[in-house]
């Protein structure tokens, strides 16, 4: 008799990729669960995501981080962990709540003397950075109907050479039908911009597993 077993999926997958191969330690899955423990919702990374993140801040020897959308600081902490030990990260997060809960995990695992949680509407605070050096890498994760307006900041805060990453730039395929999800026209218009914009280089990568289906778009400045 053969044996039949169910075929794996997209998830199942993905377990494997993180077993074999993230191990972020037990101080990840708590943050995980302190989401969960806080009634936020689970729109963190997966954790291939994360050491991805990790990983290009390495690859790009990067110091000084911008991200836009804390949560429960999952990446953030996952974007601290590729920095050299003087790296710094500036966060934006709009729900104190959030932030707040981001601040205890980032404190856990060790960053809090490398990270800077910006609270409130992120178009509030970007302006503020002008006054900073600029940033090598961006991360941009929070409300999609603003992502070309913080593409328009990512460009004012970095530097030829800047790595900019945007998340969730497939949402489920709907960015080829938009017409009834303002969500989706919006991350549309941040690829529209991507591509036609001579300041930047970018692709795109569709991801399936534990977040649905979904992408990154990822960029150099010029
Ligand atoms: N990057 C996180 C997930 C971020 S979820 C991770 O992968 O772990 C998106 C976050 O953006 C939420 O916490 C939400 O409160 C925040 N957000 C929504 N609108 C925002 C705005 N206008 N300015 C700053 N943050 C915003
Ligand atoms: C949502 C937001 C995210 O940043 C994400 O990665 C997944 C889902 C959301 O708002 O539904
Ligand atoms: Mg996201």
């Amino acid at each position: 008799m053969v044996k039949h077993r169910s075929r794996p999926g997209w998830t199942d997958v993905e377990e494997y990729l993180s077993a074999t191969l993230v191990q972020g330690g037990p101080g990840m899955e708590a943050v995980l669960a302190s989401i969960g423990a806080a009634g936020m919702p689970r729109i963190e990374v997966a954790p291939t995501a994360g050491k991805l993140l990790m990983l290009l801040v390495r690859i790009q020897g990067a110091r000084r981080v911008l991200e836009i959308g804390t949560l429960a600081g999952f990446s953030t902490i996952w974007l601290a962990r590729g920095l050299p030990d003087d790296g710094h990260i500036t966060t934006c997060e709009y729900l104190p709540e959030h932030a707040a809960v981001a601040a205890k995990n980032i404190a856990a695992a060790g960053f809090a003397d490398m990270v800077n949680i910006r609270v409130g509407p992120a178009l509030d605070t970007l302006p503020t950075l002008l006054a900073g050096d600029p940033y090598d890498f961006v991360f941009i994760d929070a409300d999609k109907a603003n992502n070309v307006a913080y593409l328009q900041w990512a460009l004012k805060l970095t530097r030829s050479g800047s790595v900019i990453v945007m998340d969730n730039v497939i949402w489920e395929g709907t960015i080829l039908h938009p017409e009834h999800d303002p969500d989706a026209a919006a991350i549309r218009a941040a690829l529209d911009f991507m591509g036609s914009n001579p300041a930047l280089d970018a692709t795109a990568i569709q991801t399936a597993g534990s977040k649905g289906w979904d992408g990154f778009a990822i960029a150099v400045v010029q």
